[in-house]
């Protein structure tokens, strides 16, 4: 098949890179399993099923998808998971010299690499921030209308009750509008505190602390521990890691890319 033949002549490239070959490099297996994905037709290049052998693609400008999921073919797209420390800022620069992010990556930062935080955690929370050079996807990832899951475990001032919690999930009214709550469940309960999980699909300023103490439950503590299916799992504050084929394909699928 010639790239004349195909729709796209900017993906589908005669100069193009053998479409095994791309995703064998990009760690989806052997090129010889991936040659069996292609006959099995499960490739799809900008939509487009693919089953013939032997096809070259424009790796910049093609969309590869293994089972309905996309791969990252581009070497130069970038997506890190990061354990923001309490008492750290989420900027990439903080103008009063307080830490901050931006500390973390000023490395890649200095080789060139254009980083976005995807939302913003207040400094007094650790827990789950994603970084990524891609500008749609973080953009993506932060409105609400895409509907990512967020998820919390607040620590909070006294017993919250199953009241309270059917109050919240049937939506709570801010000074700035309403909020949706996902879910809301009580994890665990001391004297005179509760540990809550909490999920929301938007990210306004202190949205979990104005939320709760509206509620009568004001926050000690906040942590995010996931965003869609990316798990903050046991990374340690201040530690950042590159997520994998998976966490990726499901990001890019959850916001529709
Ligand atoms: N909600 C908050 O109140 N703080 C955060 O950092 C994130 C969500």
């Amino acid at each position: 098949m010639t790239g004349a033949a195909l729709p796209d002549t900017a993906t589908f490239s005669e100069d193009g890179v053998r479409l095994q070959k791309v995703l064998a490099r990009a760690g989806v297996g052997s090129r010889r399993v991936c040659e069996q994905m292609i006959d099995q037709g499960r490739i799809e290049v900008n939509g487009q099923r693919v089953k013939v052998q032997g096809m070259r693609i424009d790796p910049a400008t093609a969309v590869v998808k293994v089972d309905g999921m996309r791969v990252m073919i581009t070497e130069d797209l970038v997506h890190l998971a990061l354990n923001k420390p309490r008492g750290w800022q989420s900027t990439m620069q903080d103008e009063m010299n307080r830490p901050c992010v931006g500390d973390l990556v000023a490395e890649r930062i200095a080789a060139g690499q254009r980083l976005f935080h995807v939302g913003r955690l207040d400094a007094e929370t650790e827990g789950l921030l994603l970084l990524t050079n891609d500008g749609e996807l973080a953009h993506r990832l932060m409105h609400p209308s895409y509907k990512v899951r967020k998820t919390y475990l607040a620590n909070v001032e006294g017993m919250m009750s199953r009241a309270t919690e059917r109050e919240m999930r049937a939506g709570v009214e801010l000074e700035d509008g309403p909020v949706e709550i996902d879910e809301i469940t009580t994890v665990d309960m001391n004297e005179g505190s509760s540990l809550v999980k909490i999920v929301l699909h938007e990210g306004r300023k202190h949205i979990v602390r104005r939320l709760l103490e509206h509620v009568g439950h004001p926050v000690t503590e906040l942590v995010r521990t996931q965003i869609g299916t990316v798990q903050l799992g046991e990374q340690r504050p201040g530690t950042m890691r590159v997520l994998n084929r998976q966490e990726v394909g499901n990001l890019y699928k959850e916001v529709g890319l």
